[in-house]
């Protein structure tokens, strides 16, 4: 049993930096209620425009995610959504375009696909020296079993050219503000893969409305951003897409850099396949347990490639034992491990897990720095106390400050984004100065003259020292 008090250290753990936990619209979730009871209002909110719901640790201990708390990630206004009127458009190096409705998406082929979908972005905020962007610690990840028709099996219908290196995604959620449109690529032999769908279905049910209702795209194993969302349009195309979330996001430095460095788009790579990674689902972090066995379990996944062993240590990682990986096995999907350990000592006991994949890549202890935080994968931890309260400080939940007044932060900034995800930086002086002039270069509206006085408010506002 959980005690109250523990669970409220837990739930104000899992919060740490959460602007507040999730309260939306009715709607959201394709019109059931999200309020401040039941599953959704578990979510934590990391941004509530656009709308960015991180889920609990709590709530991943199972191996299909439950829908109404899978992570939500969107970088833009969610669209208005007819299914019945929903059109998916197919062109580009065609012979015959086409445009495709739902009814025609389901009388193809059907496809299972049990994947996890991760961002990124998740773990960015565990970085240093701390890089901007949604601070997301533990959940920005989830699984499902997605049902579509194979994305090989539309363009091959549409009589796709045999010159095709791309096939360009078109979303249909609106930008706000400066934003470009969200526009993805997959390349040609990931796009032909048995397993690259346009999904119309999560976990036996339609796609919600904030997962991307009624067409998403799934490219499974790869960093989340290239199952778009919202999918409107399919482009066979011979080159690559020059837009902003292909040419400039989403990319990884092609070799090391130092941590805090700037690095140009030109010596970084789109990311691919997602990096071996595991999470402890149970115990949960600063639970109190009795002295005697404890059930040590999580989750391992890898992209695409397999999981072949977990090790887990008790002791800080002073030394290792291989957990028994247990559960369903699907390509593309985590895998549960499971150890028993024996906690005798009344102490707080660090717990560490760290994934092997089939290639023999190893959670690193140092995830490689990089400017847009992806990729955080050092070995997960925890801190269990034997037979006494956590000795580790429960930081309550962010406390929401009167709302900033700045004009220019109001008109450049705000335009694409509320005060929360500014409020969740962790930035220096300079970093802020940083900061703005990336997100000049991506297009907010700061004058040259606007520039040091924005930089000013941000500091004194949001920085640290
Ligand atoms: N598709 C569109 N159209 N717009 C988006 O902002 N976000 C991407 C991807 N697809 C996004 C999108 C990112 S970054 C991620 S991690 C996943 O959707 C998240 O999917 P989810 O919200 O269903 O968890």
């Amino acid at each position: 049993m959980i005690s109250r008090r523990t669970l409220f250290t837990l739930s104000a753990r899992a919060s740490m930096g959460a602007a507040a936990v999730a309260l939306l619209p009715r709607d959201v979730f394709g019109g059931r209620q999200v309020g401040n009871s039941g599953k959704h209002a578990r979510l934590l909110a990391r941004s509530a425009r656009p709308v960015d719901l991180e889920t609990p640790v709590e709530l991943l201990d199972y191996f299909i995610t439950p829908v109404e708390v899978f992570f939500v990630r969107g970088h833009m206004t969610v669209p208005a959504v007819d299914a019945q009127a929903w059109r998916l458009g197919v062109d580009g190096d065609v012979k015959t375009p086409r445009t495709l409705s739902v009814a025609d998406l389901r009388a193809l082929p059907a496809v299972t696909v049990t994947a996890t979908l991760e961002c990124a972005g998740n773990g960015r905020a565990f970085f240093e020296p701390p890089v901007a962007g949604i601070q997301w610690r533990k959940g920005a990840v989830g699984t499902s079993r997605w049902v579509g028709a194979r994305l090989r099996d539309i363009v091959a219908a549409a009589g796709a050219s045999s010159s095709a290196t791309h096939v360009w995604m078109f979303g249909g959620d609106r930008p706000l503000g400066t934003q470009p449109p969200f526009v993805r690529q997959v390349p040609w032999k990931k796009a032909m893969d048995d397993d690259t769908i346009v999904a119309y279905e999560m976990d036996g049910r339609p796609i919600p409305l904030l997962h991307g209702a009624p067409l998403r795209a799934i490219v499974p194993g790869w960093e989340g951003a290239y199952s778009v969302k919202w999918l409107q349009r399919l482009t066979v195309a011979a080159k690559e897409h020059d837009g902003f979330w292909v040419a400039s996001a989403y990319r990884y430095p092609v070799g090391r850099v130092l941590p805090g460095a700037a690095v140009d788009a030109r010596d970084q790579a789109p990311l691919m396949g997602l990096a071996v990674k595991s999470l402890l689902t149970q115990p949960l972090d600063g639970t109190v347990v009795p002295a005697g066995p404890v059930k040590i379990a999580g989750f391992a996944w890898a992209g695409e490639s397999r999981i072949t062993r977990v090790d887990v240590s008790t002791d800080a990682g002073a030394s290792w034992t291989a957990a028994r990986l247990t559960g369903p096995v699907h390509k593309f999907a985590w895998r549960r491990f499971e150890y028993d350990a024996v906690l005798r000592r009344p102490e707080v006991h660090t717990i560490l897990s760290r994934a092997t994949d089939e290639r023999g890549n190893t959670q690193p202890l140092v995830p490689r720095w990089n400017p847009s935080g992806y990729l955080w994968n050092a070995p997960d931890r925890i801190d269990v106390s034997v037979g006494a309260s956590p000795q580790t400080a429960v930081t309550p939940v962010a406390s929401h400050e009167p709302d900033a007044s700045n004009a220019v932060f109001d008109r450049a900034c705000r335009v694409c984004h509320d005060e929360d995800l500014s409020a969740q930086q962790r930035l220096t002086r300079d970093g802020w100065g940083r900061e703005v002039d990336k997100m000049i270069r991506w297009g907010a509206r700061v004058s040259p003259e606007e520039r040091s006085p924005l930089v000013e408010f941000l500091a004194t506002r949001w920085g640290v020292r």
